[in-house]
């Protein structure tokens, strides 16, 4: 009983919210490196204005993140020390193709990954690698608008291959894209697509999902021609949607909700676009462009695994049930009377992933991975700097038992863990350094100022007794 005895425990990041050294390595600019911090931030990750340099008004958050790009080894070294079996990672694409359109990889980049891998390999972590989180080359998005255009397919699997080929010995676990779902909540980021005036943004974010659906499943194609071993997940922002109340309208509501989430992963695990996509689809006149034979790359590769983050689950109103609005990962949603939130606002609700993990098990009975999790919350050292972060190991022990449960009474299929953050890193929604998940404190601040400097926080320890026990001691 318990978690499988080869159960992937270990954390997560993605490059653009932990490496910095943006500069350096010959690497070039993404649509991750000028989001900035401050009030500006939405507009731009939904694709409303325009920001494709970085401009002397703005603070860049990811410009120097939190230095991971100097401090890789000691930081694998404390994944280690924590007994992460696995860790995953992004690629920033323009450390590999710095404008995107490259024929040929930049070897600098391609050299900071392997020694990333290779550390891992000193301490027995396997590398869980996400090709695509969030990144798009500012080079694509000006020649081509990102990911409304087909071309993107072709740049996207020049990267994909050059990754499976030189990192063969080294990964065998791949996420294509990171919450593709989140290309209908924040464009830009999703996708690199900024919206012209009175331009149909449904019909081009719709468009643009249908590119990176066919970029995915060719990708998995590729992953299992040039390794057999290579499996490949899709990932989506999970987080069941709950009716707010048993009025029929808010049930409705809720369902559509989750279509609307659901509908990505029923294209990638399933292989054809669902039959409720199609009709409303159509009905908008918005369904994409399709190219003979998308048909087919789609049923033909579907993805090995499901993946997802979870952070909250969501309560969904029909026009006039409810009024107040919940914060929580860019969606919207309204407040939940029977839920805690976090500083943020964010629910707290670790049943809600034990009825996430069933349903998405349900839907399509393929091994699930939870590889992203946890509670953003702003850390003070005492006075010896020590962060004693009981409310985080509350949260994390909750979700963990609802994971258990899903697994021990329910017969989910799970595959791994892995915490969002477990080197505290920069938000993704609110480019906030103070918003930290890590187990790991890293000093640096939302001024700017710090000095890098690592600390374990009580977490880290208790994580440390969680892995060694397989879940058992919580
Ligand atoms: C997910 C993303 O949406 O949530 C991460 O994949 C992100 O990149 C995480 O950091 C937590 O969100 P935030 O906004 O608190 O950083």
């Amino acid at each position: 009983m318990g978690f499988p005895k080869d159960f992937l425990w270990g954390g997560a990041t993605a490059a653009n919210q932990c490496e910095g050294g943006i500069f350096e390595g010959g690497r070039g600019l993404a649509n991750v490196d000028v989001c900035p911090a401050g009030p500006d931030r939405s507009a731009v990750l939904a694709g409303h204005r325009e920001m494709l340099a970085m401009d002397g008004s703005h603070r860049y958050p990811a410009a120097e993140a939190v230095d991971m790009y100097h401090h890789f080894r000691e930081d694998i070294r404390l994944f280690g020390e924590m007994g992460f079996k696995t860790y995953r990672l992004s690629i920033s694409w323009t450390r590999i193709f710095p404008e995107g359109d490259e024929t040929e990889p930049n070897e600098e980049g391609l050299r900071f990954y392997e020694e990333i891998f290779k550390e891992c390999r000193k301490y027995g972590i396997r590398p869980l690698v996400t090709i695509c989180h969030f990144d798009c080359p500012i080079g694509l998005i000006r020649k081509v608008g990102g990911w409304r255009s087909r071309e993107m397919i072709g740049h996207y699997l020049r990267l994909c291959e050059v990754l499976m080929k030189r990192y063969r010995d080294y990964v065998t676990y791949w996420l294509t894209f990171n919450e593709i779902n989140m290309i209908l909540h924040a464009p830009f980021l999703g996708a690199g697509l900024v919206f012209a005036e009175g331009e149909d943004e449904e019909r081009t974010k719709y468009q643009a999902a249908h590119h990176e659906l066919i970029a995915s499943a060719l990708a998995t194609h590729m992953a299992h021609e040039i390794n057999p071993e290579n499996r490949v997940g899709c990932m989506f922002a999970a987080g069941s949607a709950y009716p707010f109340s048993c009025r029929p309208e808010d049930v409705w509501e809720a369902l559509l909700t989750d279509q609307g989430n659901y509908f990505f992963v029923d294209v990638q695990a399933r292989g054809y676009y669902p039959s409720y996509a199609v009709k409303r689809l159509r009905k908008k006149g918005i369904f994409p462009r399709m190219e003979p034979g998308d048909e087919d790359i789609l049923k033909r590769d579907t993805v090995d695994f499901i993946s997802f983050s979870y952070y909250n689950s969501r309560c969904i109103a029909a026009p006039g049930s409810a009024t107040e609005e919940a914060e929580g990962n860019l969606f919207r949603s309204v407040k939940n009377p029977y839920l805690k939130f976090s500083e943020w606002g964010w629910p707290i609700d670790p049943m809600g992933l034990r009825i996430t993990l069933n349903q998405v098990y349900d839907r399509y009975q393929k091994p699930l991975f939870v590889v992203e999790n946890g509670l953003g919350a702003q850390d003070v050292p005492d006075e010896n700097g020590r962060v004693e972060d009981d409310y985080r190991i509350d949260y994390l022990r909750e979700h963990i038992r609802a994971m258990k449960a899903a697994v021990e009474e329910d017969g989910v299929e799970l595959m791994g863990y892995t915490s969002w953050g477990c080197l505290d890193l920069v938000s993704a929604s609110s480019g906030e350094m103070k918003k930290r998940y890590g187990f790991i404190y890293v000093d640096k601040q939302d001024d700017g100022s710090g000095t890098y400097a690592r600390s374990k926080k009580k977490s880290f320890d208790w994580y440390r007794k969680v892995i060694a026990s397989n879940g058992e001691m919580l």
